[in-house]
């Protein structure tokens, strides 16, 4: 804990999937942010320290796992959901734009403002902590510890990406500290660390060293791994379009 901010990181050992509280330690009240679908340890941690859930936000549409904010919502259903507007989804959810303050959600007197970054998705959003003590950014999977989300799932643009990247998250401070939604070799990761800073990745993250637009572009459509197993088909389960229920189990343990 640093001052009034509560924050905490989850990583889902099996896949490297992270997931984020913040909350207020004077009001008791919490966001979780990227919840995955086995949502035992967040619920047994928010319970332990006794936070009041009041609003679950995805980062974007994820396509390699499925999202735990449905889940979590039937738990706690005063929870809002949140995504940003632009999300396909079909189910109810509250409307995010870029420069959006949730502060108020919680009732926080540090700042935490909605960074629109589309191109891992196009609905993706960051997330800055703006605390006295040192500003946070949740990146989701714009970027990561040592590379950039992909673009090449179905809803992803390089120029968006480009943009995002290079004219919004790197003009953070470079003491910024940075939280991204994957961590570590399950997601072909070479970094062990949990976390960095902006400062970091713009001098030694690869895909950050080129000279131009056109250079990233090169970047972002060579030498990928394979698509995760089922994207399309975990996009569709995570906008609504297909039920949860169905999906087989290789999907949930995605
Ligand atoms: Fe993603």
């Amino acid at each position: 804990m640093e001052g009034e901010l509560v924050f905490h990181q989850f990583i889902r050992e099996s896949t490297g999937c992270a997931s984020y509280l913040i909350a207020s330690e004077k009001t008791g009240k919490g966001i979780l942010v990227d919840p995955v679908i086995d949502i035992e340890r967040n619920e047994t941690y928010l319970k332990d320290h006794n936070i009041e859930l009041v609003a679950l936000v995805d980062t974007h549409t994820h396509a390699d796992h499925l999202s735990g904010i449905r889940s979590f919502s039937k738990l706690y259903p005063s929870a809002i959901i949140a995504m940003h507007e632009s999300s396909p989804a079909v189910f109810s959810y509250t409307k995010l734009k870029d420069g959006d303050h949730l502060e108020n959600w919680i009732g926080a007197s540090f700042a935490i403002k909605v960074i629109y970054t589309p191109g891992h998705a196009t609905d993706h959003i960051c997330l800055l902590l703006e605390t006295p003590e040192r500003n946070k950014l949740i990146s989701g999977d714009c970027l990561f510890i040592g590379d950039v989300g992909r673009t090449d799932l179905g809803r992803g643009d390089n120029d968006a990406m480009y943009e995002s990247l290079f004219h919004k998250i790197l003009l953070l401070p470079p003491e910024t500290e940075v939280y991204p939604a994957h961590i570590g070799a399950k997601h072909f990761l070479a970094s062990a660390k949990n976390s960095t800073t902006i400062g970091t990745e713009r001098e030694t993250n690869p895909a950050l060293q080129v000279h131009s637009k056109e250079e990233f572009v090169k970047y972002m459509t060579e030498g990928w791994p394979p698509k995760p197993a089922h994207y399309q088909e975990i996009i569709e389960i995570n906008f609504g379009k297909k039920s949860l229920a169905d999906a087989p189990e290789e999907i949930v343990r995605a």
